[in-house]
Parts: C-alpha cells; structure tokens; sequence
C-alpha cells in the first residue's frame, strides 16, 4: 500500500508535466533581473491579483519577512493574530532581523481578529510607543476562508488610521475556490500579499509577494540581504507558471475530498461533534492521549498525519481517502 500523508499540504510532489514544464524553462540570472521564466511568473501573479508589481522568493516565511521589512522600520510594529503564521511560525525573524516589534491579538473562531480589538491595539502618536505600521491578516486561516466583507471593514479602519495590510495569503486560492471569487477580490484590500506555490499548488518550492512597485524595490533589496536572490530560478517559476494554469481549479477536489474524510470521521462515534473541515483541512478536537495514539496506529498503516490537524492535497485520491476512513474505523473497533 502507497504511504499518504496528510501531514500538510507542503508535502506534494512535482507531477511529470511540472518537471517537464521545469526542465524545458528558459533561464537567466535573476539577480540581474535577467531571468526571463522568472520575469513571466511575476507578472503573471501580480496581474492575476491585480498588483504592479511582485517578487518571486524561496518561501513563504522569507515572503512575509521581506514585506514585514519594508512595510516596517526598526521601533515599529504589526498586528497580528497570535497563531498567525507571520508571529508564531517564523522564528520571531521580523524582531531578530528588523527590529519589528509584534502585537498578537487572538483569532476568532472564525479566523479573523475582531476589528474592535485591533483598534485598541493601535498605539497613539506618543513617545512611548512603538508606531503601529502595519496589520497582517492570513487567508486561509486554518482552511477558514476569510470573506471580502471583512477584507473590506479592515481596510477602512486601516486607512482611518494610516495602516498598510499584509495578507499572507499561503492558500489564498483555496479561500478563492471555495467562495467562488476570483483572487483579486481577496486582494484588492492589501497592500501587499504572499501567495505559496509549494502547498496546494504542488510546486517544489517558492512563493509569490505582490505590491506597488516601491514596495516591491524595497522587498528585492531585503530579498537580496536575506540571502534570497537565486540566480537561474526560472526552473523553479516554470513549476510556478504550470501550477497557475494546471492546479488552482483542481483545488476544489482537494476541498470535496476533505469533506468527504470528515463526514466519515464524523460517522464514528467517538469522533462525533469533534470534526471541523475548511476547504483542505480537517481539525479533530479529541483528547491529546487518544490522537496520539491514533496518528501511531495509522502510522503502522503507511498514513502519516498531524496531531490534530489532517491536510487534504493533490497527492491524496479517492482511494486514499478510503483508506484512511478504513483504518481510522479499525483503530476506534468498528
Ligand atoms: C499560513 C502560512 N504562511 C506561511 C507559511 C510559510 O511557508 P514556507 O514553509 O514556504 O516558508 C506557511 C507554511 O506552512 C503557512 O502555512
């Protein structure tokens, strides 16, 4: 039996048609802003979401970083949800590296922060302060697509009080897929976005930062400090280019499979009432014990998963789903 983990997203493989899109990619320094495949998928993101400009970096930790960089200076600071990615995935790089003060808020369940809250946190115009600059808002959030709606409210009470958005949008096409909305309207309220292509998208590796063309010179600039200008990388853009036209509309297989794996788990009684799904994730809110115990036994059956958190992506089929339905069953003894 084929190994399936569903451990994230970021576990998916390059398919043969990527490899060849890869290998047949025309090259150039991209240091020198001479790589032509590279060139291409910039600005093919930066149209798609409606940008002018966009910079093409080894990941989406090094995304976020480069614009938390040029959106803040040294003794300022960026509101953020205290699971978000930006604050508690990235090793704190935006304080060790730039100085960057953050303020976490928590999530709602829903995914969002209540905009209530983020205008306390907003510091006045005073000496003792740091200077709030910037909110930074994630999309999906835990699978949870956040709505235009509230893109729409946060971007007037930014500009009410002079504040730049960074979505760190990972999965922004999976929240696009799942509310049927083209990606521009997830994006039209930011000033700057990451878009992932190594999760649902497929590719090896790479992510996407969009903005206005002096944000995006600043971001090059701490692209290049941060170690993060590669040089013939349209090999890696040309996985990029073929996972824009080949993977974004297949995610709603991914979402239609997760639903399917919950609704299963959900039919076992001790997993009932404990089974969320959004989009390509499932969470179970079961007791730590029983989950680790859970993710051994699947273990010893080739399914890899997280603790509590089970991502559903291209490298998982029907048959897979199944399978891991099966075996979940055989370890609760039905
Ligand atoms: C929401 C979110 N943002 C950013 C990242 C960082 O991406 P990378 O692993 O490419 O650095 C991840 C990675 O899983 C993520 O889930």
């Amino acid at each position: 039996m084929q190994k399936t983990d569903l451990r994230s997203d970021t576990v998916t493989l390059p398919s043969a048609g990527m490899l060849e899109a890869m290998v047949s990619a025309e090259l150039g320094d991209d240091v020198y802003g001479e790589d032509p495949t590279v060139i291409a998928l910039e600005q093919r993101i930066a149209g798609l979401l409606g940008f002018a400009a966009a910079l093409f970096v080894p990941s989406g930790t090094q995304s976020n970083l480069c614009a938390l960089l040029s959106h803040c200076h040294r003794g300022e600071e960026y509101i953020a949800g205290s699971t978000a990615h930006t604050y508690l995935y990235e090793a704190g790089g935006a304080a060790v590296l730039g100085g960057i003060q953050p303020q976490a808020l928590p999530f709602q369940s829903n995914g969002t922060l209540d905009l209530d809250l983020v205008e306390a946190a907003i510091k006045p115009d005073d000496v003792h302060f740091a200077i709030t600059r910037l909110l930074c808002l994630e999309n999906t959030k835990d699978g949870i697509p956040i709505h235009p709606d509230y893109l729409s409210s946060a971007r007037i009470l930014c500009d009410k009080h002079q504040l730049q958005i960074h979505l760190d949008g990972a999965r922004l096409f999976n929240a696009a897929v799942a509310l049927g909305i083209e990606p521009v309207e997830l994006t039209k309220y930011c000033n700057t976005v990451s878009v992932c292509l190594s999760k649902g998208l497929g590719t090896p590796a790479g992510s996407v930062l969009c903005g206005d063309t002096k944000r995006i010179g600043s971001a090059r600039r701490w692209r290049k400090m941060l170690g993060g200008g590669m040089r013939q990388s349209g090999i890696l853009a040309a996985a990029g280019l073929y996972a824009l036209d080949n993977n974004i509309h297949r995610l709603k297989e991914d979402h239609q499979r997760a639903s399917i794996l919950a609704k299963e788990l959900a039919q076992i009684p001790q997993l009932g009432g404990c089974v969320r799904c959004q989009t390509n994730m499932i969470f179970l809110d079961v007791e730590p014990e029983v989950l680790k115990n859970l993710q051994q036994h699947l273990s010893n059956n080739n399914i890899n998963v997280g603790i509590n958190r089970w991502v559903v992506h291209l490298g998982v089929d029907d048959a897979a789903v199944e399978n891991v339905v099966q075996k979940t069953r055989a370890f609760f003894g039905r």
